[in-house]
């Protein structure tokens, strides 16, 4: 089978992993890289590879099958829909798009030009994930009438003061929900589907008091399943401890699931403690190959952007919410 010619627009920050992540990928091939950094360039030691500070100029100059995408929010719809436009598929990263209008720009462009659209969120890649996707198809669980999420994080003075298109909301369009958030927000929705509506209240206390950025540091939301369940979250980049956990509450158990271990409660009994390691998978890495083998099977994924689509709408809907201070349907 010919091997997968791949270019990558955005290698630095996040974008590096995401390179080295399909570098190991015995199925491509990396013809070509973009970003507007030298520095983040010259770190691209790969022999062979044809290096560019203008995307355009890399979608029109390469033979190329796939673009991996991995650049500030505010930059995704135009490099994005010209990608698809020259007849390429796209890998991209969280989140879909700043806002929601953006998001249904580019999905429109993927179906109108019949190519693959991933929108990654590698979390799904996890053992963690994995295991409890298995638990709750099992039946252990039940109906899933509560679930609760939290991911928090403790960002340092180091990196708030180079926030740059992170810190302002017209180009990264937040940061606790629609950032970080999106993991969490992802992980439940592949568990319970989406909310029917959404109660948010954001803060910025740590943001305001440096005046330099006008974005969200800190949510919580309340979100109401089209089945009855109730769930609650919390996401935060200013408090300790760290933490990422989704509890799944059901009529027949409860699973408390975290990357490091996992806890099936029956009744009120803990009945299993499973042990997980999420740090030692790549899971960037787990979920490029999930996304190759998808397109060369002309089969869904779980990057597939009906699904992002989804994920976006309940962040508008948070952030209306939050500047409503009210509840709002998710549409
Ligand atoms: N999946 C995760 O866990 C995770 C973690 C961090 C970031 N992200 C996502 O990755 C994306 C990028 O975030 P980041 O933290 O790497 O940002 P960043 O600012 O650190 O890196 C962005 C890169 O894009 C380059 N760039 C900017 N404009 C460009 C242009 N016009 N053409 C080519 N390159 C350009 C920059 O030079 C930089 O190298 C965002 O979508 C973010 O949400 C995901």
């Amino acid at each position: 089978m010919a091997k997968l010619r791949v270019g990558a627009i955005g290698v630095g920050g996040m974008g590096k992993a995401h390179l080295d992540s399909i570098l190991v990928h015995k199925g491509v091939t990396v013809r070509a890289v973009c970003d507007v950094s030298t520095a983040a360039l010259d770190a691209v030691q790969t022999p062979g590879v044809h290096k560019y500070t203008d995307w355009r100029e890399l979608i029109a100059k390469e033979e190329l099958d796939l673009v991996a995408v991995c650049l500030p929010h505010h930059l995704y719809p135009p490099v994005v829909i010209a990608a698809l436009k020259a007849g390429l598929h796209v890998y991209k990263d969280k989140p879909f798009a700043k806002d929601l209008a953006d998001a249904r720009k580019m999905l429109a462009a993927a179906k109108k030009h019949q190519r693959r659209l991933f929108v990654g969120a590698q979390r799904k890649f996890s053992p963690s994930f994995l295991k409890a996707l298995d638990i709750l198809k099992s039946g252990k669980l039940g109906k899933i009438h509560f679930v609760r999420g939290a991911i928090h994080y403790y960002w340092t003075p180091v990196f708030e003061d180079a926030m740059r298109w992170r810190g302002q909301a017209k180009e990264s369009g937040g940061i606790a929900i629609i950032d970080s958030g999106y993991h969490i927000l992802d992980a439940v929705m592949a568990f319970c589907g989406t909310p029917r509506s959404v109660f948010a209240s954001t803060g910025s206390l740590r943001a305001a008091a440096k005046g330099t950025y006008d974005i969200d540091d800190k949510a919580a939301l309340v979100l109401d399943f089209p089945d009855g369940a109730l769930g609650s979250m919390t996401i935060s980049f200013a408090t300790v401890p760290g933490e990422f956990r989704v509890v799944l509450h059901g009529q027949a158990g409860t699973l408390d699931i975290t990357p490091a271990a996992m806890n099936l409660y029956q009744a009120d009994k803990l009945v299993e403690t499973i042990t997980v390691d999420d740090a030692k998978v790549n899971t960037l890495a787990a979920q490029f190959a999930h996304c190759v083998k998808a397109l060369r099977a002309g089969k869904p994924s779980l990057c597939d952007p009906d699904r992002a689509l989804e994920v976006q709408k309940v962040i508008e809907a948070a952030y209306r919410s939050d500047a409503a201070g009210e509840v709002v349907r998710v549409r």
